[in-house]
């Protein structure tokens, strides 16, 4: 499945291009990312109409394609068929539509934002898609003490690193309330992002709610600081995105992170790769969490022909699910 935009998507937001001064577009981004990257949420830099396309132009297909590798992540380990989705922090509904590009049973949607702007674009865009068409606008806050509506698969993408910190804890259990069959979060792939992704699943798990992705375990997370867990989604840029980043290469990688936790039993694989393999000549390398909660640095000897085929194409973000042959192992940190 690919992580770039779907077509329809894509075709949207370059038809709304049309007639718009490119250079504008990419002031607006280049305010936007300077924002995100100060920390700041996107309320100041996302007014109107123009703020919220300059958004999908730059940022849209790096959270597609996060939300993309994390819900295929999920899938791999669960038969889901989520019929209604509630996105929550929705922007310009890229979560929404990657959802519904990984589970076609999806007829319903919701976005719930606290950006008229941005619940417009989300809106408008997502006329392009039939199981988005008729999609729910609720404008509201995340955080705010009012039941969140029910959906089977609730996802808050890039959304909680808006909130204060003091209020992300609480806001994924009452996301995790709402959810009928899934929970999905994904979050810039930071150590900052890994440590609102830490104080989640924390969270999650006094409560009861089982994880299924990332970690292979629900035993404390065995990466240790100045080393954070994430992962990285390769996307491709159209000459509009290269535009409005004022980049030349036409791919980027986005990091991020994300943790899922699902209602219904999922299967627990042996390992997680965690980090880019290192292949040399005698043997790929790969960075493993490991369903024991350990970290391990595990070498695949070329000689060992069955273990080295069986993860020569796996990379990182990917899952395995057999205990891998064992070689000599190298416990602990980068
Ligand atoms: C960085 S954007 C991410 C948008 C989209 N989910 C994506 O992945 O591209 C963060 C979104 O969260 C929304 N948001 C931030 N704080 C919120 C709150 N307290 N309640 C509802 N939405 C909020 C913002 O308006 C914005 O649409």
């Amino acid at each position: 499945m690919s992580a770039d935009l779907p077509p329809a998507l894509a075709a949207a937001i370059a038809a709304r291009l049309e007639g718009r001064g490119r250079a504008a577009l990419a002031d607006r981004a280049r305010r936007q990312s300077e924002r995100y990257r100060a920390g700041g949420g996107s309320a100041a830099v996302v007014t109107d109409e123009t703020d919220a396309l300059a958004y999908a132009l730059a940022r849209a297909p790096a959270t597609y394609a996060a939300c993309h590798a994390a819900f295929a992540a999920l899938a791999e380990l669960a038969e889901l068929a989520p019929a209604s989705l509630l996105d929550a922090g929705a922007g310009t509904g890229s979560a929404s539509w990657a959802a519904a590009e990984v589970w076609p049973s999806l007829t319903a949607a919701t976005f719930l934002d606290s950006n008229p702007a941005f619940l417009a674009a989300a809106s408008d865009l997502g006329g392009g898609h039939a199981a988005l068409a008729g999609a729910a606008r609720l404008r509201g806050d995340l955080a705010a003490d009012a039941d969140l509506p029910a959906a089977d698969l609730v996802v808050a993408s890039y959304a909680l690193a808006e909130l204060p910190d003091a209020q992300i804890a609480a806001t994924a259990l009452r996301l995790w309330a709402a959810a009928g069959a899934a929970l999905v979060i994904i979050e810039p792939g930071s150590p900052a992002g890994w440590r609102r992704i830490l104080a989640i699943r924390a969270a999650l798990i006094e409560a009861g709610a089982p994880i299924a992705a990332p970690c292979p375990h629900e035993a404390a997370c065995p990466v240790e600081a100045p080393d954070w867990c994430h992962f990285s989604q390769r996307l491709a840029r159209s000459r509009d995105h290269r535009r409005a980043k004022a980049a030349s290469i036409p791919f980027e990688d986005e990091k991020f992170i994300y943790l899922a936790a699902l209602r219904a039993p999922a299967v627990r694989p042996a390992a997680r790769i965690v980090g880019p393999s290192h292949a040399a000549k005698p043997a790929i390398t790969l960075k493993l969490c490991t369903a024991g909660g350990v970290l391990e640095h595990r070498p695949y000897p070329r000689r060992d022909k069955a273990a080295y085929a069986g993860v020569r194409r796996l990379g990182w973000g990917d899952a395995i699910f057999e205990e891998p042959a064992s070689g000599p192992r190298i416990s602990g940190k980068d």
